[in-house]
C-alpha cells in the first residue's frame, strides 16, 4: 500500500485554479523531489498531502485513510501520528527550549486519546527529545531557546521535531531556502540520511537541481499540474521539452536557490 496516494486532487480559490487534478503515489522509503517555479503550487499541494488543507474535488489517501473525507480532528490526529512537516521558516516555538520544542509532537500524540496505550512517561520522552537533538547535532544546545540559535541550528531543532516521533511520512518545503550554501548542504545531507536511516517517505520542495537529482523520483507542478521525471537520463532533454520547462524557469529556480528572503508565498 502506497504511504499517500491522490486521486484527481484539484484546488481552486475563486475563479483561480491552483491545482488541476493531480494523481501521485508514495510508497514507503521513497525520497521524492517536490520543484517547480514560485507559485506554482507546491506549498498547496504539500498543505493538501498534510490535511493541512481541504481539496476543491479529489481524493487524499493518507496510509489507507480517506483525509478528504475525514473531519478536522481526525484529520489532525492522523497527521500527528503520520506526519512531520520542515518548513522554510523554521516554525519553532521561540519562547522555550530545544528540547521543549522537540517534545511537543511526543505530548500532543501522548494527549490523543486513541494512543493512551502506547503513551511514554514524561522523563521517557524528553529523553527521546533529547536523543533525536543528539542525532542533529544539537545534544550541546538542549535548553536554548530557538532566538540564541544560527539558522542552521534551528533547523536542526525543526528537523528533529519533525521526525521525533518516527513519522512514516516526511514532508519539507524548502528547507534550506533561508539558508547559506553549505548551511543548506548541512542541512539537506542530514535530512536525506534520517530519513533512510528511520525508513521514512520523504517529499522534499527544492529549487536546487543537485539535491532534486539525489532523490530518486522528482516531481515537476507546472501551473498547478504535475509532471513526473523517473530519473532516466536517456530521456532527460526529451522530458524536459514536454515539460514546458524553459530556461527562463530553470534561471529563476537557479536564482532562487539559497536566497535569504522569506517565502513570499508562505500561508
Ligand atoms: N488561499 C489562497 N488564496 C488565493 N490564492 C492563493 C492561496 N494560496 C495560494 N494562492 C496562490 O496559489 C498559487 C500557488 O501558491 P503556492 O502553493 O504557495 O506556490 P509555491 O509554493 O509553488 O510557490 C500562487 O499564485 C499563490 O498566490
Ligand atoms: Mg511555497
Amino acid at each position: 500500500m502506497p504511504v499517500i496516494q491522490t486521486r484527481q486532487l484539484s484546488k481552486s480559490v475563486g475563479e483561480t485554479s491552483l491545482l488541476n487534478q493531480i494523481t501521485l503515489s508514495l510508497e514507503a522509503r521513497e525520497q521524492v523531489a517536490l520543484v517547480g517555479r514560485s507559485g506554482s503550487g507546491k506549498s498547496t499541494l504539500l498543505g493538501l498531502l498534510a490535511g493541512l488543507d481541504l481539496p476543491s474535488s479529489g481524493e487524499v489517501w493518507l496510509e489507507g485513510q480517506p483525509l478528504h473525507a475525514l473531519s478536522e480532528n481526525a484529520r489532525a490526529l492522523l497527521r500527528r501520528e503520520t506526519v512531520g512537516f520542515v518548513f522554510q521558516s523554521f516554525q519553532l516555538l521561540p519562547s522555550v527550549s530545544a528540547l521543549q520544542n522537540v517534545l511537543l509532537p511526543l505530548m500532543l500524540l501522548a494527549n490523543s486519546s486513541e494512543r493512551r496505550n502506547t503513551v511514554l512517561t514524561r522523563t521517557a520522552m524528553e529523553t527521546q527529545a533529547a536523543e533525536m537533538l543528539d542525532r542533529v547535532g544539537l545534544a550541546h544546545r538542549l535548553h536554548h531557546s530557538p532566538s540564541t540559535l544560527s539558522g542552521g541550528e534551528q533547523q536542526r531543532v525543526a528537523i528533529a521535531r519533525a521526525l521525533v516521533h518516527q513519522p512514516r511520512l516526511v514532508f519539507a518545503d524548502e528547507p534550506t531556502g533561508n539558508l547559506d550554501g553549505k548551511t543548506a548542504a548541512d542541512i539537506e545531507s542530514l535530512l536525506f540520511q534520517l530519513s533512510e536511516q528511520q525508513g521514512t517517505t520523504l517529499l522534499m520542495v527544492t529549487h536546487d537541481r543537485h539535491l532534486a537529482a539525489r532523490c530518486q523520483r522528482q516531481l515537476h507542478l507546472v501551473d498547478g499540474e504535475l509532471v513526473e521525471n523517473h530519473g532516466n537520463p536517456a530521456n532527460k532533454d526529451r522530458n524536459q521539452r514536454e515539460r514546458h520547462i524553459t530556461d527562463e524557469q530553470e534561471a529563476s529556480s537557479q536564482a532562487t536557490l539559497h536566497r535569504s528572503l522569506p517565502d513570499e508565498t508562505a500561508a
